[in-house]
């Protein structure tokens, strides 16, 4: 787990079009985040990077469903009613980016999100990111540098807040380069009225299971510390809570950098904060430079899982997919062992490509989706390849890799384009609000026009192809039956009333159900791979064990010599 991000949340941009939305959506996704879709009012209609762009937060979450998070980079005159507009849209947490923020906005904020039971970061916040699974706003920069800097907290990370934007990140980075795992790491803001502060921050860190220690950059101004002190007092934080204060030399009245640091009638001053955080239990550095050092110590004696090891620290680059430690292997965080003879091969891949194991029924759907294209004769261009390339005694790898080498867009990548048309012609039938059947005419008549052919459809072999109805069947029995496969049956609808019928083939269908399970389409072409491997070997065993060597192989005139039918 982490808080408030991670990738299970679905993300929206207000500002998307702007110079730093545009900037910050790319990153974002970069890193992992689900931004489903954008808004800027005046460009509904547009698309960013390929994000649907709508005119409000409401349009948007009709279109897309519920919306989880929305992030704003919109100037700050504009924030409030942005916000509102994304609470009422039943958004409930807004990131509140932009700087200069009014303060009697903030309020308004504040009293909008309490009457819908939302929460707001900020304003003027980096955000917050949870190493590995997502980011919304602007902390950590570049993908590849967050990756770096911030080691994801599995299986424990530290929970960071800090009242200072670039402190978030340094904190993070001296901690990973101290060998900490972090779970979460969030910028509350520098303004005087702020959504969520370090009391409830501190709080959610508590209730998180991922979680182990609470690192506090905090500065003088405001109570968030006496108040964390005052939680840590009264036992609701038990989690070993390790701050630093910034701002110890600044004198009342002086304002120390942001808005809300400011020490006011002997309020929030550094001294008062230091006492209470020892005084309560929480260990408080004297220089920011001792702080990893400390966090490390408090982890070490409590045996903290969010300690890496040397290995670890040292690596210089990651990966997400599998764990290797000495007498352990594990697949996106699960055991091997475990797997091993209850996941079924289907589900191993699901798991392995999208990062969870699905539900038995669509475990059952990908193993009949491999199974349906383990071969298909010897006759499409996979085999010939790789018959051809064994017959002249090249290796088993070599011949399989050609046959491999030959599935590309005309050999099983319609499974990807054509889920990519049916994406479009389900997306036309719900931007102009008609039925699927109509958009998949308009569509195809479009295609028609500018020289394209459908993929998925139509078969230089079978008329009806025995696959495509059992693994749509299969999809239903498992309860999917999106907008990909509805796309795909008007779309055979159309083409059956056509002078030549073009039934759905089995690209089509598995295109369809694989969209409609949710998999990134940029997966497709490789799972066909996955599945027909077992046939390529089979042929080119049979080739290098059965025919001489570069015999002249005709490409459709052979028979079948093996078991006659028989029935499982
Ligand atoms: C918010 C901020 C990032 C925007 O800057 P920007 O991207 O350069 O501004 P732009 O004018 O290019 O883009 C703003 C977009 O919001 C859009 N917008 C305005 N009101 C909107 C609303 N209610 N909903 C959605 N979009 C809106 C604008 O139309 C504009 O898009 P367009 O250019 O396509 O018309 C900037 O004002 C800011 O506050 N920067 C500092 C942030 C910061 O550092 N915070 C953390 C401190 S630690």
């Amino acid at each position: 787990m982490a808080i408030l991000i991670d990738e299970t949340k679905r993300v929206l941009v207000q500002g998307i079009t702007g110079r730093e939305g545009q900037a910050r959506t790319r990153l974002m996704r970069e890193y992992g985040t689900n931004v489903v879709g954008g808004v800027t009012p005046g460009k509904g209609g547009q698309s960013v990077m390929g994000v649907p762009v709508f005119n409000t937060p409401r349009e948007a979450a009709e279109a897309l469903g519920p919306i989880d998070i929305s992030v704003l980079f919109v100037p700050a005159a504009g924030v409030k009613d942005a916000a509102i507009a994304a609470f009422d849209a039943g958004v409930k947490l807004t990131v509140l980016v932009p700087d200069r923020v009014p303060v009697w906005d903030a309020m308004n904020i504040a009293a909008a999100a309490r009457a819908n039971g939302a929460k707001f970061l900020g304003p003027n916040t980096l955000g917050v990111l949870s190493p590995g699974r997502g980011v919304v706003g602007m902390i950590g920069g570049r993908a590849e540098s967050a990756r770096q800097w911030f080691k994801p907290g599995v299986p424990a990370g530290v929970g960071i807040i800090s009242r200072s934007g670039g402190m978030a990140s340094s904190t993070g980075y001296y901690l990973g380069q101290a060998g900490v795992r972090i779970s979460t790491i969030a910028h509350i803001g520098g303004d005087a009225v702020l959504g969520i502060r370090i009391p409830e921050a501190a709080l959610m860190f508590e209730a998180d299971p991922q979680t182990e220690a609470i690192v506090i950059f905090g500065e003088i101004g405001s109570t968030q510390e006496e108040e964390l002190a005052g939680l840590i007092r009264d036992r609701k934080v038990t989690k070993p809570v390790i701050a630093y204060i910034g701002g110890k030399a600044a004198r009342e009245g002086t304002r120390f950098s942001h808005a809300g640091a400011i020490i006011e009638g002997g309020r929030g001053t550094h001294a008062g904060k230091v006492t209470a955080l020892r005084d309560a239990g929480a260990t408080v550095v004297d220089a920011f430079g001792e702080l990893p050092g400390a966090v490390v110590d408090i982890l070490r004696n409590n045996k903290g899982k969010s300690l890496m090891s040397e290995s670890e620290k040292n690596a210089v680059w990651h990966t997400a997919v599998t764990q290797i430690e000495p007498n352990r292997v594990a697949v996106r965080g699960y055991d091997i062992a475990d797997l091993i003879g209850k996941a079924s091969f289907g589900s191993a891949v699901h798991l392995i490509l999208t990062g969870s194991l699905p539900s038995a029924a669509i475990g059952r759907l990908m193993d009949g989706i491999l199974v349906a294209s383990i071969d298909h004769g010897a006759t499409p261009p996979s085999a010939l390849a790789a018959r051809t390339v064994a017959s002249t005694g090249a290796s088993l790898s070599s011949a399989v890799a050609a046959g491999i080498m030959s599935i590309n867009r005309h050999h099983g990548g319609a499974i990807e384009d054509c889920a990519r048309q049916l994406k479009a012609i389900a997306d036309r039938a719900a931007k102009s609000n008609i039925a699927m059947g109509e958009a998949a005419t308009q569509h195809l008549a479009a295609m028609k026009e500018a020289g394209e052919r459908m993929p998925g459809f139509g078969h230089r072999y079978h008329t009806n192809d025995p696959r495509t109805s059992r693994l749509f069947a299969l999809a239903l029995e498992a309860g999917v039956d999106g907008s990909h496969m509805k796309a795909a049956r008007a779309v055979e609808e159309c083409f059956a009333v056509a002078k030549k019928p073009l039934p759905m083939n089995v690209d089509g269908a598995i295109g369809a159900i694989l969209a409609d399970i949710g998999l990134n389409p940029v997966v497709f072409n490789g799972i066909f791979m996955i599945a027909r491997t077992p046939g390529l070997v089979a042929h080119v065993v049979e080739e290098q064990s059965r025919e001489k060597p570069m015999r002249r192989i005709d490409p459709v005139n052979h028979g079948y010599d093996g078991p006659p039918p028989r029935t499982l």
